[in-house]
């Protein structure tokens, strides 16, 4: 009888309101903690990284420090694709020679870590080590572009249609404002030239046309700002075939300054 008496009269204390309070905000805490749990189970999907470079000052210099006359060596085992003089005898195939270094390295180095995808030059990427990336890197950016009678390039191609001329000049020299697309040349020379960009002047039209193909498609993501893909997106095919057939046929100027 007395315990029951006690258990009535703690029912109605202001401890058992304490008590029942604590219990409440456990278990209030406890239902809240699930739900957060539950939030960080199913986090945002990771956001790409479209490269592993970024231009610091270590790496710019890194990448500088080849030795040119091992990646000579090391360009044996590239020259049945790229042509010993650094122009490919495809259209479908990179010319290398005379592209700038710093894109040529982050090219390397994007296949490698697969941020580029290519059945073909990923493994060959991986073979390398750093030191030969950067040295080969070196080799092809010192090849002259004049053209040897001797080798096989294919490059330049005559372009189809001669009305393609003024689409790609109009791009090349002043963008479109209206789709958002700058100036070529700001960013790939001679005018300009951005960090890690291309000298498109020497590159073959079959290959450029299905860079800005899978750039439009997403299919090519190793572009750092997403600057590719974006203008890429905005050019109609018609404007892509225009810029690919110009370039291609040696037609915009381009003498990298910086070699
Ligand atoms: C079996 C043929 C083959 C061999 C050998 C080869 N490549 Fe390539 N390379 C290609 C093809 C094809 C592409 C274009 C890949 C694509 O479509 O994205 C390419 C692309 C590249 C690019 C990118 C060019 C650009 O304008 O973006 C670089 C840089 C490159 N290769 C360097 C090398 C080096 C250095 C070697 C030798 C160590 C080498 N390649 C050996 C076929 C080859
Ligand atoms: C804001 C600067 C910028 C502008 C403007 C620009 N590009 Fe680029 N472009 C780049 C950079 C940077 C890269 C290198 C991307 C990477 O790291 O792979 C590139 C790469 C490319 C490539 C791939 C080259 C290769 O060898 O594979 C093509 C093709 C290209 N650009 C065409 C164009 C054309 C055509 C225009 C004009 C309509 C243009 N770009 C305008 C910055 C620019």
């Amino acid at each position: 009888m007395g315990r029951a008496k006690a258990l009535a009269s703690f029912l109605r204390s202001p401890l058992c309101a304490g008590a029942l309070l604590i219990v409440f905000a456990a278990s209030f805490a406890l239902r809240h903690n699930v739900v957060l749990s539950a939030a960080s189970e199913n986090p945002e999907p990771p956001v790409r990284v479209p490269s592993n470079v970024a231009w610091t000052p270590e790496t710019i210099a890194f990448a500088s420090s080849g030795d040119a006359f091992r990646g000579l060596l090391i360009a044996r085992r590239c020259n049945h694709c790229h042509g010993s003089e650094g122009f490919s005898s495809e259209a479908a195939v990179p010319n290398l020679a005379g592209e700038d270094l710093l894109y040529l390295w982050k090219q390397l180095e994007d296949f490698r870590s697969g941020k580029r995808e290519s059945h073909v030059m990923q493994p060959i990427a991986g073979a390398l080590s750093p030191r030969d990336m950067t040295d080969v890197a070196k080799y092809f950016s010192m090849l002259p572009t004049a053209s040897d009678p001797q080798d096989t390039r294919s490059f330049p191609q005559p372009m189809q249609d001669a009305s393609f001329a003024s689409t790609a000049v109009r791009l090349i020299v002043f963008g479109d404002g209206q789709r958002g697309i700058p100036p070529c040349q700001s960013c790939h020379g001679p005018v300009g030239y951005v960090r890690g960009a291309s000298t498109l002047a020497y590159q073959n039209g079959g290959y450029l046309r299905q860079q800005l193909e899978d750039f439009a498609t997403g299919d090519r993501t190793n572009d750092i700002n997403l600057r590719r893909r974006t203008i890429a997106r905005e050019l109609t095919a018609e404007d892509r075939t225009a810029l690919s057939q110009f370039y291609g046929a040696a037609l915009a100027p381009g003498v990298n300054p910086r070699r």
